[in-house]
């Protein structure tokens, strides 16, 4: 039976069975010197010549005997340290080829078009296998803290209509229906929406999101995960609340080296934080230096639009003159409504970010849940008959009775790029596309089969050359 590398401190005088990889070699002439990696840790292991003859990284099976090492011997940098394992005989399971890159370095300083290709070596990295634990560990603890309070996790639809959220949708041709197209949602918004007038008042939703935007250090390309909540029959308040609760007990119990700069978190209107700190996501440490301060804080009070000139807001029709701050969805405050036929500029939104050291790392809002405001705010945003028609199943969910609601949605790679002091949020991704939206090992997105092609009515005009811009003619 197999036996874990941190089990075996407690097999002191036995022999064991380890199964795992050669993290490195030391060869000391008559006898060799060889870590064995497996999840659990690392532990020595000790071969006369000839038996430890495995590349480094190789898979190897070891039957060893645990010995206690002599005192001055004991090394306190690994919980394995007071013993090492004598290998009896040891069998290379798979035998390694050297690695395209060194993985015992923080890796910043490979470029990362080679981590990319390679990213399951990458993964082997102390550093990213640890992001990605506690990644899991994250998703873990805030699905039991909803569980626990009634909160329902429903997955929604990939293959969908668009859900815009203001970037560029992915759209995905369809075969039953020539020359239809479903989006990719960009959130699961209007899914979430639809659940709360199906009454289930308390959703979330480990959601993956697609974007068609430029990336940069805190934005992902093409697909990215938010933790996705909405609640019927609350107030601001209450999701504020909810939230702030949520992740100051996720950073208490799983970052315990992390503090945060203040608790309950500060509120800022969006106008105190644009005139105090020239933007709405001040980064409010005390000690920008310390890499273990986390200082969370809402902004509060958006303006429900912003005011955009000739460019027009979803890509392709129309000259809007207002965009929505958030998304269309967001509720105006109660008491700026008639300012929505005198001077829009002046409603303020029931919108609420969630900063973290600079990084915006969460959003949402209180939803429009009338019909004739929702209408408006199409009509202002410059919707065309042809647009509204796309979201009218809202209108009419909205005929049905709709309970007020409103929700948030942190996003789950940027909050922990924040959380671990990452320079980029693909350091928290397991498989992550690159700034040229290359997916990382399979080299997507790639050329369909004239078959395929043919299958779903679709003739390529342009074809991309290479990973830059350039278009090229021809096929
Ligand atoms: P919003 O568009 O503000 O809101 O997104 C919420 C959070 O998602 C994260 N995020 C991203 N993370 C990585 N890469 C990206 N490309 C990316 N884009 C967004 C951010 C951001 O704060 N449906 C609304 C939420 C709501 O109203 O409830 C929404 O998606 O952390």
């Amino acid at each position: 039976m197999r036996t874990l590398v941190s089990e075996t401190i407690q097999q002191i005088g036995r022999e064991v069975i380890l199964q795992g990889w050669i993290q490195s070699r030391r060869d000391h002439g008559k006898i060799m010197f060889l870590d064995l990696r497996d999840r659990s840790g690392i532990v020595q292991m000790v071969a006369t010549k000839g038996l430890g003859d495995a590349p480094a990284e190789s898979v190897v099976e070891v039957v060893g005997l645990v010995k206690k090492r002599p005192e001055n011997l004991v090394n306190p940098k690994i919980p394995t340290g007071m013993i090492e394992v004598e290998v009896k005989k040891l069998t290379i399971v798979s035998r390694a080829q050297p690695l395209p890159f060194p993985i015992d370095t923080d890796g910043y300083e490979i470029e990362e078009e080679i981590r990319a290709k390679y990213r399951y070596l990458d993964i082997r990295r102390p550093r990213i296998t640890r992001n990605l634990r506690m990644r899991s560990r994250t998703v873990a603890f805030i699905r039991e803290y909803l569980l626990a309070r009634d909160f329902v996790e429903v997955e929604t639809p990939i293959l969908t209509k668009t859900t815009p959220e203001g970037a560029r949708d992915f759209i995905v041709p369809s075969r039953l229906q020539k020359g239809k197209f479903y989006a990719l949602p960009q959130s699961p918004q209007q899914y979430k929406q639809l659940l709360m007038v199906a009454g289930l008042e308390r959703y979330f939703q480990i959601a993956r999101c697609f974007r068609d935007e430029d990336p940069r250090r805190d934005r992902a390309y093409g697909e990215f995960t938010q933790l996705d909540v909405e609640m019927s029959f609350v107030t601001q308040e209450d999701i504020l609340r909810l939230a702030e609760e949520l992740f100051t007990k996720l950073v208490q119990e799983l970052f315990p080296d992390k503090h945060l700069s203040a608790s309950p978190w500060p509120r800022l209107t969006h106008k105190v934080a644009r005139e105090k700190y020239g933007t709405d996501k001040p980064d409010l440490r005390m000690d920008k230096k310390d890499p273990d301060e986390l200082a969370f804080a809402w902004i509060i009070d958006y303006p429900l639009f912003t005011e955009q000139s000739e460019e027009d807001f979803y890509h392709g029709s129309g000259r809007a003159k207002f965009a929505p701050s958030h998304h269309m969805f967001t509720a105006p405050h109660p008491d700026d409504i008639p300012f929505l036929d005198t001077d829009p500029t002046k409603v303020r939104g029931l919108q609420h970010d969630m900063v973290l050291n600079g990084f915006e790392v969460g959003g949402g809002s209180i939803r429009i849940h009338q019909a004739e405001i929702q209408e408006k705010v199409f009509d202002l945003i410059g919707f065309t008959g042809e647009q509204k028609v796309q979201f009218e199943h809202m209108l009419t969910a909205f005929t049905y009775g709709v309970p007020p609601h409103g929700g948030i949605a942190p996003g789950i790679d940027r909050l922990l790029m924040a959380i671990l002091g990452e320079p980029n949020v693909r350091e928290v991704m397991a498989f992550p596309a690159s700034a040229s939206g290359t997916t990382s090992v399979m080299d997507a997105p790639s050329s369909a089969s004239g078959y395929q092609l043919r299958e779903l009515g679709i003739v390529v005009v342009g074809k991309r050359k290479s990973k830059t811009d350039k278009f090229s003619k021809g096929s």
